[in-house]
């Protein structure tokens, strides 16, 4: 388990979106595609700027590259401007040359008899493309990775969830009220997650450096869903220095 504290944001994105270009082109040395786990909300989007402007300015591609985003808000159409379809159209795949058909989210308009089908369909996905050489995520106030709510556990597998009212108190200013913000979500389950070959869990700001703090180094349990990281052997907690504040040995 790693612990990667840097100066700012921006130096933190470069950082792994170098790391991220390398393992693209690897692959493509190897002849084999690149399976990249993907994230929504405020973290990611410095990232994906970064990896925007690897392309444009050395020429990175992403024809070779594969990806499933962890989790969609149930019942919002992909068109939706708050659905994660929409996030991950126009911040990212509308600005690559990743081919569509090798980029998979979670549908948020399932009917209610098909979802289990569906979410077990999306673990086979992942199975069949090799399994996900790098997951990003973020972490929610909650403990919450993807949209695994505590409590959480360790085996849970792709599957429908209702999400925390304060993770819904967050995403409130999105959709110009509570009443507006989505009550479930289908997500990776955290067995799916741990199942990545390497993970990456970014985290900004002095608003994250408490849910952080818990996340290494309270009990882990079910209670704390991005505790279960801590068993991986190879994840990496990507830091600003504010986030990691509070962290123990810091103090
Ligand atoms: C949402 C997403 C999570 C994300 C979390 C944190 O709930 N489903 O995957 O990690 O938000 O969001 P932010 O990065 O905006 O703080």
């Amino acid at each position: 388990m790693h612990i990667d504290i840097h100066e700012d944001q921006l130096a933190a994105v470069r950082s792994l979106a170098g790391s991220i270009a390398e393992g693209i082109r690897q692959a493509a040395r190897e002849g084999r595609h690149y399976v990249l786990g993907l994230a929504t909300g405020a973290s990611p989007i410095g990232l994906y700027e970064e990896l925007i402007r690897l392309h444009r300015s050395e020429g990175l591609s992403f024809a070779g590259v594969v990806t499933f985003n962890l989790d969609e808000y149930y019942g919002l159409p992909p068109e939706d401007p708050n659905s994660y379809h929409e996030f991950m159209r126009s911040r990212f795949f509308s600005q690559v040359d990743l081919p569509l058909d090798q980029t998979h989210l979670p549908g948020g308009l399932v009917a209610r008899d098909q979802v289990q089908h569906h979410c077990d369909a999306y673990e086979a996905m992942i199975d069949e493309a090799g399994g996900i050489d790098l997951q990003i995520l973020g972490i929610g106030r909650t403990g919450h990775i993807g949209f695994n709510e505590p409590p959480s556990p360790k085996d849970s597998r792709t599957r429908l969830v209702t999400l925390d009212p304060v993770t819904r108190i967050d995403a409130a200013p999105a959709f110009s009220g509570l009443d507006h913000v989505p009550t479930e979500a289908i997500t990776m389950g955290v067995s799916t997650i741990l199942r990545s070959r390497r993970i990456v869990l970014m985290a900004w700001g002095e608003r994250k450096a408490e849910i952080v703090r818990k996340a290494l180094h309270d009990p882990a349990g079910p209670e704390l869903p991005a505790s279960f990281l801590r068993d991986h052997s190879d994840v990496t907690f990507l830091l600003d220095q504010a986030a990691a504040s509070r962290l123990e040995a810091q103090t």
